[in-house]
């Protein structure tokens, strides 16, 4: 049986020390997922960009467990879209999420199979929940890091293929220096 432990989140970067897992996932990890095609294509010509991290504590994949740690969006666009997670529903889809955020301002992104969408605001001290059957993904707006420590059952579980093939419904792009939320012209019903 698992021992009471502690970690803790360093600011302004959002590393939890100690964690088990730093995935790291760039820019050639994101294919398909930005509208711009032909920006997205340049990007990457000019090197493999770092998009986010994430920290974690991985936790056995059963339900009584809380897997837990720390996301962090970087700054930037691709085209006039913004940086951004792959996002996902959870292989369990009956299973919800709770984040926080620390610093930065973005979006969390969500939307049910049933055609549902929400967009939420992320600012430090906001705390999101996503409640069972929404897929989720941050989007940082801003020009700093936007860092969430995020908490979710332990046999959740991600299923990123569904929003591989599809996408979400809504993006959101810079227009006028303002973030805007707009149909996804890439989605499929
Ligand atoms: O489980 C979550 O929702 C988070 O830990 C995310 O995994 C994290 O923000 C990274 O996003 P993604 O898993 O969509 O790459
Ligand atoms: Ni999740």
């Amino acid at each position: 049986m698992i021992k009471p432990f502690t970690s803790k989140i360093s600011t302004p970067d959002g590393r939890l020390t100690p964690h088990h897992n730093h995935i790291q996932r760039t820019l050639s990890t994101m294919k398909g997922q930005y509208a711009d095609q032909p920006a997205y294509q340049a990007m990457l010509a000019q090197g493999d960009q770092l998009i986010y991290e994430v920290y974690e504590n991985r936790l056995a994949e059963i339900p009584g467990e809380l897997q837990h740690g720390t996301s962090i969006v970087h700054p930037g666009k691709v085209g006039n879209e913004y940086f951004m997670t792959k996002g996902h529903f959870h292989n369990v889809l009956e299973t919800a999420e709770v984040y926080y955020c620390l610093q930065g301002v973005g979006y969390m992104m969500m939307e049910t199979p049933e055609g549902e969408w929400a967009a939420e605001e992320l600012a430090p001290g906001v705390v999101l929940y996503v409640p069972p059957r929404w897929a989720h993904r941050s989007i940082n707006v801003g020009r700093q890091d936007l860092v969430t420590f995020f908490i979710y059952p332990g046999d959740a579980g991600h299923d990123y293929g569904t929003i591989e093939t599809r996408g979400f419904r809504k993006i959101i792009v810079e227009q006028d220096g303002q973030p805007l939320v707009m149909d996804n012209p890439a989605w499929l019903e």
